[in-house]
């Protein structure tokens, strides 16, 4: 079957968008068929892209609301999107009354999914109703933490969310694992954190090589490409083609 991995992290800007659409080029690199979907209403994974999220016609919300099939835009950047804009942030409200609202993403996934070898959620940074929707279509959930005290810091209340969501809706949903971002070895802050995270998530799934800090990451999203397409020697594709290797033995 056909792993769908929600990336998920109720902190902002750990870099959830970067990993989904990194992670989702090198699986392709591999000759694997990736569905990317976006379920965060700032649309930075539709704009990282290189799609205009104002310019859609159709998007998520039109599927999740409004009964429509899932808007697919194929072959970007080797990759298939379901694309998002702003109109999914009132979704979230619309949903509060909706039947079988947790599950409304999964059912239009099973609709495509044999299509795919791997189909990858990028999350809003949030504890909320969108999110769970991500948790509950989800095989597998991907956690990226900034390898920063403060992040790690809120990883005890990812924990709880995701127990909730095993007991409540999706009980088989396992961990692939948890990717440390944005690291620094030269900052004791972040060796530090890195070993924590070791030797307290190892216990629940793997512990990823950490994902470098570098600008080269802002630029090649400015770009709206992978950063194996902006800068192909940079040491940080060997890394991510590492964790899609692990990956692919889910
Ligand atoms: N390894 C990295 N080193 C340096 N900067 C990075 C790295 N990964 C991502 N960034 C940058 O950090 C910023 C936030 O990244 P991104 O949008 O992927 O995070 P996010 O968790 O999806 O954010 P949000 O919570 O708002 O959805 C972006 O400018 C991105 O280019
Ligand atoms: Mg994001």
């Amino acid at each position: 079957m056909t792993p769908i991995i929600t990336l998920f992290n109720q902190s902002g800007g750990v870099g959830k968008t970067t990993l989904t659409m990194n992670l989702g080029y090198a699986l392709a690199r591999f000759s694997l068929k990736v569905l990317l979907i976006d379920l965060d209403p700032q649309s930075s994974l539709t704009t990282f892209m290189g799609i205009e999220p104002t310019e859609l016609s159709e998007t998520l919300y039109d599927a999740l609301l409004q009964e429509k099939d899932l808007p697919i835009l194929s072959s970007i950047h080797k990759m298939d999107l379901v694309p998002t804009n702003i109109n999914l942030s009132v979704a979230e409200l619309e949903l509060v009354s909706a039947l079988n609202r947790e599950g409304r993403l999964k059912i239009k996934l099973e609709t495509v999914r044999d299509q795919y070898d791997f189909i990858l959620i990028d999350c809003p940074p949030s504890l909320g109703l969108l999110s769970v929707l991500g948790l509950t279509a989800a095989t597998h959930l991907l956690v990226p933490i900034e390898t920063e005290f403060k992040s790690y810091f809120g990883t005890g209340l990812l924990l709880d969310t995701v127990a909730r969501v095993r007991r409540h809706v999706n009980p088989f949903l396992s961990f692939a694992g948890f990717v440390p971002m944005k690291f620094d070895g030269r900052r004791s802050q972040h060796t530090r954190t890195y070993g924590q995270m070791k030797q307290e998530l190892s216990l629940l799934g793997t512990v990823f090589t950490p994902i470098p800090d570098s600008t080269v990451f802002p630029d090649a999203a400015e770009d709206r490409c992978p950063l194996a397409v902006f800068k192909p020697q940079h040491r940080a594709v060997e890394v991510l083609s590492s964790i899609a290797k692990e990956l692919i033995q889910l």
